[in-house]
């Protein structure tokens, strides 16, 4: 990392820290707040995705898929999982022509970064998703 940056969490800066005000360390490994500050303004701060996501955009691009059992990112291994987040999604898809709006975030989060937040993913699942992408994973694992 090369600066350290801060998300804080309750009133804006008023003269003195407050008891509200929690600084939470850019190397954490929570991966609730690295999802809601890196991924939730996309893909919704509870897995919904964007509104009308089966349609692509007038840009070519596809909207942000949910994360929750409505979506497919439950039928993915994480080792593609974690390509698709490490590397962005125009390398981890595929094809002439194919054009992605999920962005990379090898240069804002580390490796164990990644897999927290996609530990976090998982929690909006059943027991049924987690099992059937647990079976798939062993597969294709995380790097
Ligand atoms: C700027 C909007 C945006 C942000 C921010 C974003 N994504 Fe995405 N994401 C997308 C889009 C759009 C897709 C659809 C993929 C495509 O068309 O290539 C996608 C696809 C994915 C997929 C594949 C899902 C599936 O069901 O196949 C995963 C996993 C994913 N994103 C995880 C993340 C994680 C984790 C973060 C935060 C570190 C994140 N995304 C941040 C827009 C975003």
């Amino acid at each position: 990392m090369a600066a350290v940056a801060w998300v804080i969490v309750g009133a804006p800066f008023s003269g003195r820290p407050t008891p509200t005000t929690t600084p939470v360390a850019a190397d954490t490994l929570d991966g609730k707040v690295l999802y809601q500050a890196h991924c939730a303004s996309c893909h919704g701060t509870r897995g919904e995705g964007q509104a009308d996501w089966k349609n692509k955009k007038p840009d070519g691009t596809n909207p942000a898929p949910p994360h929750d059992p409505s979506g497919h990112t439950w039928h993915h291994a994480d080792g593609l999982l974690f390509r698709i987040v490490r590397d962005g999604g125009q390398a981890a898809g595929g094809g002439a022509g194919f054009k992605s709006a999920m962005p990379a975030a090898r240069d804002t989060l580390s490796d164990a970064q990644i897999r927290a937040t996609l530990e976090y993913i998982k929690t909006f699942w059943g027991p049924a998703e987690r099992k059937s992408q647990a079976s798939i994973s062993a597969g294709d694992p995380y790097p």
